[in-house]
């Protein structure tokens, strides 16, 4: 038997678009591809080939196909922020971000010291993200070792990009959602080793926030970078007033937040920041001086009352910061991409900026793959990428119906239009499946 003839080849016939560069800075018609009856073949788990059917059919005439008439496939969604142990407290109403931590946030996450109760979260969220068409997401845990463990095997079982670390927090918490600086060092090495690069699997050293570790924490959390430089760090910056004095108060000798994580070297290419709301001039620079992220999390920051984020100001020309979309669930009120755009495409409103349908697109695709510092792997449908997409069905209600009565758009300027009608009148049923390395992982 030739080495080959066990890798699964398959071939995946509908519309197909992805981005090519970025519609911020570029001509945003010249940054998208549209194949409007495309042939993606995969084999291994790997984009093969992407070309027109007609171009294709006879060289793969062998290769049974999955047809997909109609309907729209997109690369897999990307959510750069999100809590998997605040699954279950979504939509829970309070007044704004310290209140509704103590309130909901920190009882729930004590949950999350059961194993057998984190796993069972974690299959139900990893299960929600695929539904959503989301097959990459930078995911918190709690303070818990195995809570992190239920959610990278149940990650692996799956094939899904998720990228994760246990959370450090040695203050300002209750007792029962505390670690120390030592055992916070020490668990989080022993993550490393165990699950980073481990098949699709990454590792995020992930200090909740600045209010909830002391300085001998973030020291050693910095530590950890350095001896780890190919692992993420990943915490929240600047969501709301209150925290910004908070962590003033608590590290009198910084000159701001940011300076805050870049004392202990945790600000970094590898770095995503949630939120950064309140960010002034001087961070902006130095956030996009490092390569560093950040995580606009529009249902959150509208849910929490925490404020507009600024996305032209963070994609600037002269500064540019990466951003990527994320859904902060449980700040956040849903798991679907399509309800995150149309919230950052409101909060653009509110500011005078006009979030087009493809910028919204890009970011939840390849501008969150770059992002994540992953655009090698997925984020579009360049031959040798992972082969994670979705297939969307742009007429799935009958107002979609109605609104995108257009048999079969060809140009491009009718699938910008549907895809805007996706962000205001989409949610996940519009995803009819999600394909993880080329396998069905999800089906309507
Ligand atoms: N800041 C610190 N922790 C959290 C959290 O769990 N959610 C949000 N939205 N902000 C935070
Ligand atoms: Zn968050």
């Amino acid at each position: 038997m030739s080495q080959n003839t066990d890798i699964k080849i398959s071939a995946i016939r509908g519309s197909f678009l992805d981005f090519i560069s970025d519609p911020f800075y570029y001509p945003e018609l010249e940054t998208v591809r549209y194949i409007n009856d495309g042939l993606m073949i995969v084999s291994g788990g790997i984009i093969q080939e992407l070309d027109t059917y007609d171009k294709l059919k006879y060289k793969y005439s062998e290769i049974p196909v999955t047809s997909y008439p109609g309907m729209l496939i997109l690369p897999g969604f990307i959510d750069i922020h999100i809590h998997y142990p605040q699954t279950e407290i979504i939509a829970s109403s309070s007044t704004q971000l310290l209140e509704w931590l103590d309130k909901y946030t920190f009882p729930v996450e004590g949950k999350f010291h059961d194993k057998n109760y984190a796993q069972k979260i974690a299959s139900f969220f990893l299960d929600q993200l695929l539904q959503n068409g989301t097959t990459t997401a930078l995911v918190l845990t709690t303070i818990y070792p195995q809570s992190v463990d239920a959610l990278f095997e149940e990650a692996e079982l799956r094939n899904m990009r998720i990228i994760a670390g246990k959370m450090l927090m040695d203050r300002n918490a209750p007792d029962y959602l505390q670690d120390t600086p030592k055992t916070g060092y020490q668990d989080s090495k022993s993550l490393i080793k165990k699950w980073h690069r481990k098949g699709r699997l990454l590792y995020a050293i992930t200090p909740r926030f600045a209010i909830t570790s002391t300085s001998e924490q973030l020291y050693l959390a910095g530590i950890l970078k350095q001896e780890f430089p190919d692992v993420y760090v990943h915490t929240h910056l600047s969501e709301q007033q209150s925290e910004i004095e908070k962590v003033a108060q608590l590290f009198p000798n910084s000159r701001d937040y940011l300076d805050v994580y870049e004392k202990f070297g945790l600000v970094t290419s590898k770095s995503i920041f949630a939120h950064c709301i309140y960010l002034q001039d001087s961070e902006f620079d130095r956030l996009s001086q490092a390569g560093s992220t950040i995580a606009f999390c529009p249902t959150s920051n509208l849910f929490l009352g925490s404020g507009l984020f600024s996305i032209n100001k963070a994609k600037s020309q002269n500064n540019p910061v990466k951003v990527g979309l994320a859904t902060d669930v449980g700040g956040g009120t849903s798991f679907s991409i399509f309800k995150t755009m149309n919230d950052a495409y409101k909060i653009s409103q509110l500011q005078g900026q006009n979030l087009s349908s493809l910028k919204a697109f890009y970011l939840a695709t390849l501008g969150g793959a770059i992002s994540l510092s992953l655009e090698d792997k997925v984020g579009n449908f360049e031959v040798g990428k992972e082969a994670d997409f979705v297939v969307i069905d742009t007429r799935v209600t009958p107002l979609l119906k109605l609104r995108n009565a257009r048999n079969n758009p060809n140009s491009l300027t009718d699938i910008v239009d549907e895809l805007f009608t996706l962000i205001i009148l989409g949610n996940e049923r519009a995803v009819k499946a999600t394909y993880v390395g080329g396998n069905l992982a999800y089906e309507i």
